[in-house]
């Protein structure tokens, strides 16, 4: 059996004692990963699925990136629509950009699901041949993909306005394969668990401030900061659970 773990929506702002919706979120990160550290998913590798920073901003990638290497943390990450990706991969120095990890017989592929200046979900052609590239390499594995926005309605109707646009290309190419066990993803900042057309489709809370469920327009919840398990079973089964900071 694997373990994994997704915290998503780190949001760091410019500097370590930024607040925002009245939580710092460089120290409701550190609490969750203090949690996990005293948890049966210490070993446990971590997906960063987006939106680390809340402000593209290099100085917040660079202390993600020191924070993380002190914990000895293996993570893989995918960009969000609050992202820069080439100020990722200058600052995230200790974490180069992985297209795929490999979990015993499972296998977690990213994918980028932002575009320029849109908090709309968006795959571009190139991502979308990396991601046929990569699930033909794996035929014989379970598969999660990743990716930062949500192909799925949650039933929110500002939220689902951000679903990633060009899904059917996406369903095109996952629908080729019969071995995506299910697509993890981050943005909505909630718990969500559901399915569309016919993949099973979690979303992680965010590890700072969580969206209102089923509002129609942008609020904030009371929520606490959370984050995602996974249990992989080798016979391709999983078991997953949001857990929230008490
Ligand atoms: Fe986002």
């Amino acid at each position: 059996m694997n373990r994994l773990i997704q915290i998503t929506d780190l949001h760091f702002g410019e500097n370590p004692s930024a607040i925002i919706e009245s939580i710092n979120p460089v120290k409701s990160f550190s609490a969750i990963l203090d949690e996990i550290e005293n948890s049966d998913f210490r070993d446990a590798p971590i997906l960063l699925s987006g939106d680390l920073s809340g402000c593209d901003n290099a100085g917040s990638y660079h202390m993600l990136n020191k924070m993380l290497f002190n914990r000895k943390k293996e993570i893989i990450w995918l960009p969000g629509n609050h992202d820069d990706l080439q100020e990722m991969n200058t600052h995230l120095t200790h974490y180069p950009r992985l297209s795929s990890l490999r979990l015993n017989n499972w296998s977690l592929i990213t994918l980028n699901s932002s575009k320029a200046k849109s908090a709309v979900g968006f795959i571009d052609h190139h991502e979308l041949l990396k991601l046929d590239f990569e699930l033909s390499k794996v035929r014989s594995q379970f598969v999660i993909v990743a990716m930062h926005h949500c192909p799925a309605s949650v039933g929110s109707d500002w939220l689902d306005r951000h679903r990633i646009e060009n899904r059917n290309e996406l369903f095109g190419v996952l629908s080729k394969y019969d071995n995506v066990v299910c697509i993890l993803n981050g943005h909505v900042h909630q718990k969500f668990e559901g399915a569309w057309k016919g993949i099973p489709v979690y979303a992680s809370p965010s590890s700072c401030f969580q969206f209102k469920y089923k509002s129609k327009e942008f609020a904030i919840s009371s929520k606490p900061p959370g984050y995602r398990w996974l249990h992989l079973f080798d016979n391709g089964t999983l078991e997953t659970g949001v857990k929230y900071l008490a």
